[in-house]
This record gives structure tokens, sequence and C-alpha cells, in this order.
């Protein structure tokens, strides 16, 4: 059985789906009960509902299971605590292999990278079999192809410039690798692997690939954290936006105004044994999903 956390995020539901293709018992973790169906749909054969910060019930979660792919849900102020009583549960369950979801660069000074560098530390003084993986900026299609099919605008939050350069990772070729590295387990015991796409964009040159994709202009527009949090978490005015989410957002943004985010695709290109997924094939794909269904700027007329 494998324990999957987040199960019904961004990565998670990706994982579950190809992990339960590939054969696999999946325990899917999630906040919120009542809402099994999702998970169960994409194949798990499990949910698991409940607070994982929570030492007896991630204790519980862990019951009968050999492989534990953990994500900390993004923006969550628990999330080391969650890292650290996973490390605490594998042990006392005696847990074949840890894949750890942590992020690319996790010694810069963000505040989830540093979380994440935390978990890191524990993992690797914990004895247990462990393999890292550090994913660069995630390919979202409702912030980077949804949002400019239907504004005209890619969406871009970091402090004072659109200019930083960015890579970005497919959510395919990401939950590639983790059913990857689950399969092989040993060979990929005691690594920590930097997983980068072969893009390196500034918001302008992502606006002009969505540009060419979609047929009609696209602009790099500025926008504040604030409204960037509400598009990535599909909040809305009835959800309210939590301190700890935005300190952490203004945290990235700060960072993102004045480094490249960039990482090189060598490493997944070497796990994937194909080329990794360009930003452009990603924003095609999803273009040719709303053609279908949802009438873009142009299309919707005045
Ligand atoms: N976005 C990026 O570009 C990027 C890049 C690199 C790394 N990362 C990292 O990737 C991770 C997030 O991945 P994601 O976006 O795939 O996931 P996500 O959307 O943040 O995950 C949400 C999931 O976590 C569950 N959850 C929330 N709080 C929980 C709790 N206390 N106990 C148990 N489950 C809980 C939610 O349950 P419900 O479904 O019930 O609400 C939901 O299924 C973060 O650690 C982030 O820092 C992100």
């Amino acid at each position: 059985m494998i324990l999957v956390t987040a199960a019904n995020g961004h990565q998670g539901r990706y994982v579950v789906r190809k992990l339960a293709a590939a054969g696999y018992q999946v325990r899917a973790a999630r906040a919120t009960a009542g809402r099994d169906e999702e998970l169960l749909e994409l194949g798990a054969s499990e949910v698991f509902v409940g607070d994982l910060a929570d030492p007896g019930t991630y204790a519980r979660a862990v019951e009968e299971v050999d492989t534990i792919y953990h994500v900390g849900p993004a923006g969550a102020p628990s999330e080391v605590q969650m890292g650290m009583v996973m490390i605490d549960a594998a042990l006392q369950a005696g847990v074949g292999h840890v894949v750890f979801s942590s992020v690319l660069h996790p010694h810069v000074d963000i505040l989830q990278h540093r979380y994440k560098c935390e978990i890191e530390v524990a993992l690797i003084e914990s004895g247990l079999s462990y393999t890292i993986l550090r994913p660069c900026d995630y390919m979202m299609p409702e912030v980077h192809v949804d949002v400019p099919w239907r504004t005209g605008e890619f969406p871009v939050f970091w402090q004072e410039t659109t200019r930083r350069l960015h890579s970005f990772i497919a959510m395919e070729d990401l939950s590639d690798v983790v059913v990857k590295v689950i399969r092989e387990q040993e060979a990929h015991f005691a690594a920590a692997y930097d997983l980068a796409g072969p893009d390196r964009l500034d918001g302008a040159e992502a606006a002009r690939i969505l540009s060419r994709v979609m047929g009609h202009p696209i602009r790099s527009e500025h926008v504040d954290p604030e409204d960037r949090l509400r598009a990535q978490w599909r909040s809305d005015d009835s959800h309210d936006l939590d301190e700890h989410r935005m300190e952490m957002l203004q945290s990235i943004s700060r960072w993102y105004g004045q480094h490249d985010f960039i990482g090189n695709p060598s490493v997944l290109t070497w796990l994937l044994r194909r080329p990794p997924t360009s930003f452009e094939a990603f924003a095609r794909a999803r273009v040719a999903e709303l053609r279908s269904t949802v009438p873009g700027l142009l299309e919707a007329g005045p």
C-alpha cells in the first residue's frame, strides 16, 4: 500500500491516478471529509481523511503502508510539523521507502523552502530509506493558461519586475518520476533530484508563447500577490485569505523579484528517458481542451 498525502492537490491528483494505473494500491490522504468520490474516481483504493500534523492521525495513515509519498500542502502553517510527524510515523511503522516532495533550491530564503529544507535534513538524519524530489515551478493550467485565455494577461506576481527567469515542470512529468522512483526503490535511495523542465522564461517570453498558441496577443502583467493567491487557491470572497499564506506568498514574491528561479533539465531528462514537456507543449495541450469547452477572450466577443 502506498500513502499519498495532499492527494487532491495539484500534483497529488496526477500521482494517485498514475500509481493506481500502474497497479499499486493507493491510500489517498486529504483533510476534508465527505468527498471521497473525487479520489476514488482517480483510482485510489482508500481515502484517508484527517489532519496529518497530528501524530496519532499520521500513525493511523501509515498502517500497512510500504511506501509514503509525502507532499506538504502548500501554505500549511504546520508543514514542518507534518514532515516531522511523518518521519516518526514512518520509523514506528517500519515503512520501507519515503519519497518526499520538496522544492528546487530548498536552501534559499523563501519561507516554505526553509520548511522543506528542515524536513530534508531530518529525513537524511532519520536512517529511513528516502528519495527527495525537488521540483521547480509547476505548470498550472488554471493559472498559466486559463487566466490568459480569459483575460489576455499572463499574471506575474513577483515584486517589481516581470523579467526574472523561471523553470517550469509539467505535472505529467513530475508524476511519471514519482511512479518511477517508487517502482525502482533502491536505485533511488539516498538521492535528491532537482527537477526542472527545459524552459527558462520571463513573463514576456511566456506571454509570447501563449500569444502564438492562442492566436491572439497575450500581455505579461504584474499582479498583486493577494490576487495571485485568490487565483492559485481558487479562493473566493467566502474563503478567508489567511495571514500565513499571504506571508508565504510575499516571501516568494520578494525572492523571485531579486533572483532567477531556474534549474537544469538534465536530471529530469535522465529520469524520464525522454525530453521533458516544454511550456509551449503544455500550453498547446491545455488550449486544445479549452477550445472545445470554454470560449476564450476573442471567441467570447464583447
Ligand atoms: N506550486 C508550485 O509551483 C510548487 C513548486 C514546487 C513545490 N511546490 C510544493 O508542492 C506542495 C504542494 O503541492 P500541491 O499544490 O500539489 O498541493 P496542494 O494543492 O497544496 O495540496 C492540497 C491538498 O492537501 C490536503 N491538506 C491540506 N491540509 C491538510 C492537512 N492538515 N492534513 C492533511 N491533508 C491536508 C488538502 O486536502 P483537501 O483536498 O481535503 O482540502 C488537499 O488534498 C507544496 O509543498 C508546495 O510548496 C509547489
